[in-house]
């Protein structure tokens, strides 16, 4: 099952999210000393104000998050950000779930969603392409991970578009 977190997951959250930047630190913006770093009440306050959907109990088994965007010119796009299956619970379609499910929940709030992800992320790539996802952009050496360049696609879903 698939559910919006809110600030009592905040220990679960924490762990998954650090899993996730410390084993993958090329797939996010985000760095696991930075984030590993602040207090559980900065994880809380993080769930209460934004959609982060999760699956599975205490440990979570993966989570993707939705990032509204505030200002008046920007609003009719939403960001996917964080999507993270851990290893244990991948290939088994829950991470076609998590996105399927942010998809869901953006339609009909917004038009359009919008992601990054590294250029050489085939697994990635591959889902987001098979659920509509189409590449707009490359931004060449979008991240410097431990003194390596990563580019990354930028890839977007019309939602307003959908059948
Ligand atoms: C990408 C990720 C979320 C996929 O999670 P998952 O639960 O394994 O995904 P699913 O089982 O739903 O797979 C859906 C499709 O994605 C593609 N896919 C997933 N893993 C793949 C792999 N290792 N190799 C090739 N294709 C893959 C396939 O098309 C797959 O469909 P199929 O199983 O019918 O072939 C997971 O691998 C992950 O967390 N990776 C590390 C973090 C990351 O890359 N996050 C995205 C940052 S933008």
């Amino acid at each position: 099952m698939i559910r919006c977190l809110g600030a009592a997951d905040a220990a679960a959250y924490r762990a998954i999210r650090l899993e996730a930047l410390e084993r993958c630190p090329e797939n996010f913006g985000a760095s696991a000393d930075i984030e590993g770093a602040q207090p559980l009440a900065w994880f809380a306050e993080r769930l209460a104000g934004s959609h982060v959907f999760a699956a599975g109990g205490d440990p979570l088994d993966g989570v993707i998050g939705l990032r509204p965007q505030e200002a008046p010119k920007l609003r009719h796009k939403v960001l996917i950000w964080g999507f993270y299956v851990r290893p244990a619970a991948r290939r088994r379609g829950l991470g076609a779930a998590l996105l399927g499910h942010a998809i869901a929940a953006a339609r009909g709030l917004v038009e359009e969603l919008r992601l990054s992800v590294a250029a050489e992320n085939a697994a990635a790539i591959r889902l987001y392409e098979a659920a509509g996802f189409t590449a707009y952009g490359r931004e060449p050496r979008a991240l410097r991970v431990g003194g390596r360049d990563v580019d990354e696609l930028l890839m977007a879903l019309r939602l307003d578009q959908l059948s």
